[in-house]
């Protein structure tokens, strides 16, 4: 049975969440595989709403084994309060595990993304300030402190003595702030260790195991493609990659295994932090998506900029992952404009070109090339049918699919599970 991964097809925040917890009915194991508690996935359903940070959004089906996999950042904190905020709200975690090899994000992580943001300042990237970036940084440096380490405290001892000393001569010499005490952090780590240790395991054998049994697993995608630290608009990215191929090396799944990737795109775009957006808008129509659809960050709070659907960014996602299908979320929201556009080239000193330029600086430089269809100014919120749609809502999903150059499985009209119409199943 196959591996399907739900992938971020623009700069995060485009549904995941729920497309996850709806197709997680059908699956066995749901893992994520990127990022950490930058991440925001909103899940509406019969529990009420919900704001994951880490925990996978399968957490709400009794049958589904949910994993962290190797490839997150745990804050053990956050982790330790969304499970308890879960159970409070009757949401059973006994199912949940944490790969032994995930990196923990660690007290100096979250006081370096602070600050190292305040160094760059008016280049600063935006960032979540949750310490994501400073902990892959000490992932691929070899300082990190990985979920096993907190299975063997005499050994978690010794190397946070290790990798303390060094992380305060950078807060105190580099950054003039005071140095963390070997102690405290250790204690508290110790504390966490408690609660998390009946949580971890060695999950690529769990997911090796499900699958050699015939059972379907989803890899949960965190942040968007165009995010991404090699494809995404660097250096204003995340520091893991959300990519489909990243959900093979984030969760130890061969890359044989995967044979279905789900693009996951809103109707229009968004983006939180720093860094070029070709279509933003800065205007009444940008607030009014913004209003109209809440767009605000899940984790920050902050402000999304948003603006006309990117179909040149959208066909280079969907290149680079190999998408064989795609969810289109958040219709509805278009449903009041008389008329939408599409981006469908950008003018780059001059020259009309139809890709996304490596070069942030080309990048910053790009005027969206606009095709205006109709709009549809008519509620679908209610909506079940592909058929029902008005038929402007489907001339515009027509011509999205021919960008993104994979059939459209799902199209979601609001938050609920049953706001969904499936165009063509994914099962
Ligand atoms: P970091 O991942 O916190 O280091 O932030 C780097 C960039 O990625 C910033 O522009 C963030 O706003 C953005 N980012 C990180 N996580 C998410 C997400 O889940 N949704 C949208 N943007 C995100």
């Amino acid at each position: 049975m196959p591996v399907i991964a739900i992938i971020g097809a623009q700069w995060g925040d485009e549904g995941k969440g729920k497309v996850v917890d709806l197709l997680a009915e059908k699956v066995k194991v749901v893992m994520r595989f990127s990022g950490g508690d930058n991440a925001g996935h909103t899940v509406v359903n019969p529990y009420g709403e919900f704001k994951l940070h880490l925990v996978p959004s399968g957490i709400f089906y009794p049958h589904t084994v949910c994993i962290i996999g190797n490839g997150v950042v745990i804050n053990p904190t956050v982790l330790i309060s969304e499970v308890d905020e879960l159970n409070q709200r009757g949401v059973d975690t006994n199912r949940l595990f944490i790969s032994d090899r995930a990196h923990l994000i660690m007290p100096y992580h979250i006081l370096l993304d602070g600050l190292e943001e305040e160094l760059r300042g008016v280049k600063a990237l935006g960032t979540t300030r949750k310490g994501v970036g400073p902990a892959f940084t000490d992932k691929t440096a070899r300082l990190g402190i990985r979920a096993g380490d907190l299975l063997d405290k005499e050994a978690l001892r010794e190397r946070l003595q290790f990798v303390l000393e060094y992380k305060n001569i950078i807060l105190t010499k580099v950054h003039g702030v005071n140095p963390l005490s070997l102690d405290e952090v250790y204690s508290g780590y110790c504390r966490y260790a408690e609660r998390l240790a009946p949580f971890i395991r060695e999950t690529s054998v769990m997911v090796e195991e499900a699958l050699n049994e015939g059972e379907l697993v989803l890899l949960e995608g965190a942040q968007g493609s165009l995010l991404d630290p090699d494809f995404g608009s660097y250096p204003y990215t995340t520091s893991s990659s959300p990519l489909a191929g990243g959900g093979c090396l984030g969760a130890g799944i061969s890359p044989n295994r995967i044979n279905r990737i789900l693009g996951v795109f809103k109707a229009y775009c968004t983006r939180v932090g720093s860094g070029p957006m070709p279509t933003e808008l800065k205007d009444e129509v940008g607030n009014l998506i913004r209003e109209r659809a809440h767009e605000y960050g899940t984790t920050t709070g902050r402000p999304r900029r948003c603006g006309w659907f990117d179909a040149v960014a959208a066909r280079f996602t969907s290149r680079i992952n190999g998408f064989t299908g795609a969810a289109i979320t958040r219709l509805d929201i278009l449903d009041t404009f008389p008329h939408l556009k599409i981006c469908v080239g950008y003018k780059l000193d001059g020259q009309t070109i139809d890709y996304f330029p490596a070069s942030i600086t080309a990048l910053e430089r790009c005027q969206p090339i606009y095709e205006e269809v109709p709009g549809w100014q008519a509620p679908t919120t209610h909506i079940r049918q592909y058929e029902e749609l008005p038929p402007e809502a489907k001339q515009y999903l027509a011509r999205l699919e021919e960008f993104i150059a994979c059939p459209i499985n799902l199209v979601c009209v609001g938050p609920r599970r049953e706001q969904t119409i499936v165009k063509t199943p994914i099962f």
